[in-house]
């Protein structure tokens, strides 16, 4: 089964207007139409009108980095799916930074992934036990409940070519900018172990090994390859090396060999 693999930019809140613009134009020539990876960025709310109008017609994809679940209404502060299904085809959901800071649930990050796919936006939802979690050895019990929380009663869509509508980010949040990378055997341990037989209880094998499962934390152009080589990651999601125009290039086009 051969899965094109996916990186992702998570920008978080950096960036100015001025500076995604800066940061995008450098980006466009090292990523545009580089051929056997899938290309996402997401910058914050503010720049995503402005990027979107320099990918326009790239094969690069934009994508949010949260949403809450209601089309419109009265949520003063928060930006909806069918908002941001304008500009993006894809939305980070269930960071660990959302978890931790924003108390975000694991069902809240139900609704917010079925909400996406009513909006027809792909999520990218994410995954991953604190340090507490991993010292104390409860890393399968915690993924395993996110992914499981996180999917409940959410029917699947196969998308353009059979490509299942749902990316999975295993992020160990002791690995999220803090420099200390999983080794890419752990994490493709828990990703196979965990991430995609909980994904074969839900969908059935066939599709579980058909849905895209990215590994992220501390992921940079020197220690990407490691990771893509392994069997069950299909790319990453990339937090600090993805506001360098460069390193970002270098590490989708390790991906993409
Ligand atoms: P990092 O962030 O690459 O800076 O560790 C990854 C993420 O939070 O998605």
């Amino acid at each position: 089964m051969t899965r094109i693999p996916l990186v992702a930019g998570n920008w978080k809140m950096h960036m100015s207007v001025a500076d995604a613009r800066h940061l995008v134009s450098e980006m466009v020539p090292g990523l545009q139409s580089k051929i056997g990876v899938d290309k996402v960025i997401c910058p914050p709310f503010t720049a995503l009108l402005a990027v979107a109008s320099l990918l326009e017609g790239s094969d690069i994809h934009l994508g949010a980095q949260n949403m809450y679940w209601e089309a419109a209404g009265a949520y003063t502060g928060e930006v909806s799916p069918k908002m941001i299904s304008e500009f993006c085809e894809y939305v980070i959901l269930g960071h660990s930074e959302r978890r931790a800071y924003f108390n975000e649930t694991d069902q809240d990050v139900n609704r917010k992934v079925q909400a996406a796919f009513d909006h027809g936006l792909t999520p990218i939802m994410c995954v991953g036990e604190t340090l507490e979690d991993y010292e104390s050895n409860r890393t399968y019990d915690v993924v395993f409940r996110q992914v499981n929380l996180g999917l409940n009663g959410i029917e699947f869509e196969l998308g353009e070519s059979n490509v299942p509508n749902l990316v999975i980010a295993y992020e160990p949040i002791w690995a999220i900018g803090t420099g200390r990378a999983a080794t890419p055997q752990d994490a493709n341990r828990v990703i196979a172990e965990v991430v995609r037989s909980a994904l074969a209880e839900l969908y059935g094998d066939n599709i579980a090994q058909k849905i895209r499962v990215l590994y992220g934390g501390s992921v940079n152009g020197e220690n990407a390859k490691d990771f893509f080589v392994q069997s069950e990651i299909d790319g990453a999601l990339v937090g600090g090396a993805s506001l360098k125009a460069t390193e970002f290039i270098q590490i989708t086009n390790a991906a993409a060999a």
